[in-house]
């Protein structure tokens, strides 16, 4: 078992190997059985705040909450280890602002082996966003650079043997769609499309999937009247029927994401995932921002979740269970932005949760993770004992 190895955050009094072995025997079968109960959620752990819990008091706090993937922006190396062996996985990012550098094959390969190669198999790393939201921006640079940077990743996790491993993409903004309604309708924006029939044929070729991050909420904020709050927040509606495939759409999620296979369908594909790397509703906003509130909030989520514990697909693809990944753990205190920005997480810094959706979370109090250590030492001392008694 390549546990603890890379080092663990804090001091730690160096215990006898043996105390270890048996340490890791007795939190195996518990940590498996956590993991196969847990939901098939995702969540967004964003750090853009100065006032969050340390990782590992909320490597805690997601294992509590029975997640089982967290989707980091960066490779947080403080993170990764707070997750060693828990049974979590994760998408781990290229921040926008070191995606050129990855055109160097020699970066790429230093990169993957700094921030990926140390944590597998112990906290399985799924997937490499490389870049976030590229063609919201105005880089023309970026742009250009974003594809040869997702394959010389792709290379260097090749080079490193780690290819299959590890699916290499990139997270989009739904403002890339031109047009997505109906769905049957769903189009790149022309300025776009040059940039994504070349991105789809590595993705096919990677088989990895399409990121896009999608929020109902936009839509209802730019026109509540117009937009009907069930249709938003997956409550019982009519819905609407897309008059050329004749399916019905009770959400605007999956009609959104349906729009997405359209538009990439229409560029000739029919083999790549899409897949939600982000959706949520703000518990607060602006005054003129309509719907932020903890009752919204709590309304979508906790019909999002229901509706993934159902494994449900889109109904384009009804036999793939939606994969989404939920915007966000904590509310970000320091991100830019209307007031709706900082308050998309599902818990306040200090573990509170903003609105109830079911979802129990625990902080553990600040000092709880050296209590638990000491606790399983001495759990470790007695098993120890009594094994030696039952030897002798
Ligand atoms: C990413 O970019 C930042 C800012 O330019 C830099 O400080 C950092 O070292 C880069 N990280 C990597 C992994 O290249
Ligand atoms: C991009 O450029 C357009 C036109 O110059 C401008 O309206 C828009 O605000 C810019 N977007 C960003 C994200 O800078
Ligand atoms: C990579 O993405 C593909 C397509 O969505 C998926 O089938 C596969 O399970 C992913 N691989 C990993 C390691 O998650």
């Amino acid at each position: 078992m390549a546990m603890a190895k890379p080092s663990r955050a804090g001091p730690s009094p160096p215990l006898p190997r043996c105390f270890l072995l048996v340490f890791t025997i007795l939190l195996a079968a518990p940590a498996h059985e956590a993991v196969a109960a847990a939901l098939s959620i995702g969540i967004n752990y964003g750090q853009i705040a100065d006032n969050l819990p340390s990782p590992s008091r909320v490597s805690s706090l997601v294992r509590s909450m029975q997640v089982s993937k967290v989707k980091l922006y960066d490779a947080d190396q403080n993170v990764l280890r707070a997750f060693l062996n828990t049974g979590v996985e994760f998408v781990i990012g290229i921040g926008n602002e070191n995606v050129s550098a990855m055109l160097d094959p020699a970066t790429a390969q230093a990169w993957v082996q700094h921030h990926v190669r140390p944590y597998l198999p112990s906290t399985r790393i799924t997937c490499i966003t490389v870049g976030n939201e590229v063609f919201k921006g105005n880089d023309t640079a970026l742009k250009d650079n974003l594809l040869p940077a997702m394959k010389s990743v792709y290379g260097a996790l090749g080079a490193l043997g780690l290819q299959g491993q590890v699916n290499v993409t990139t997270a989009h903004s739904l403002d890339i769609m031109g047009s997505s309604y109906p769905p049957s309708a769903g189009a790149f924006r022309p300025d776009v499309a040059p940039y994504i029939t070349p991105l789809l044929d590595f993705l096919s070729a990677a088989r990895s999937p399409f990121l896009i991050n999608c929020y109902p909420y936009f839509a209802y904020k730019d026109d509540p009247s117009g937009v009907p709050l069930e249709y938003v927040l997956f409550q019982p509606n009519a819905g609407v029927t897309d008059p050329v495939t004749g399916l019905n759409y009770d959400n605007m999620l999956y009609a959104q994401v349906d729009s997405v296979y359209a538009a990439i369908q229409a560029l000739g594909r029919t083999d790549v995932d899409v897949k939600i790397s982000e959706t949520g509703w703000p518990s607060r906003g602006d005054p003129d921002e309509a719907g932020a509130t903890p009752q919204y909030a709590g309304i979508y989520i906790g019909n999002l979740l229901r509706r993934i514990e159902m494994k449900q697909g889109t109904p384009l693809r009804p036999a793939v269970p939606i994969d989404v990944y939920v915007f966000a753990l904590f509310n970000e205190n320091l991100k830019p932005g209307p007031a709706s920005e900082r308050n998309y997480g599902l818990f306040y810094p200090d573990g509170t949760p903003v609105y109830n959706v079911g979802l129990r979370g625990y902080l553990p109090p600040m000092d709880e993770s050296d209590g638990a250590r000491t606790v399983i030492h001495l759990f470790a001392l007695i098993t120890i004992a009594s094994i030696t008694v039952m030897l002798s």
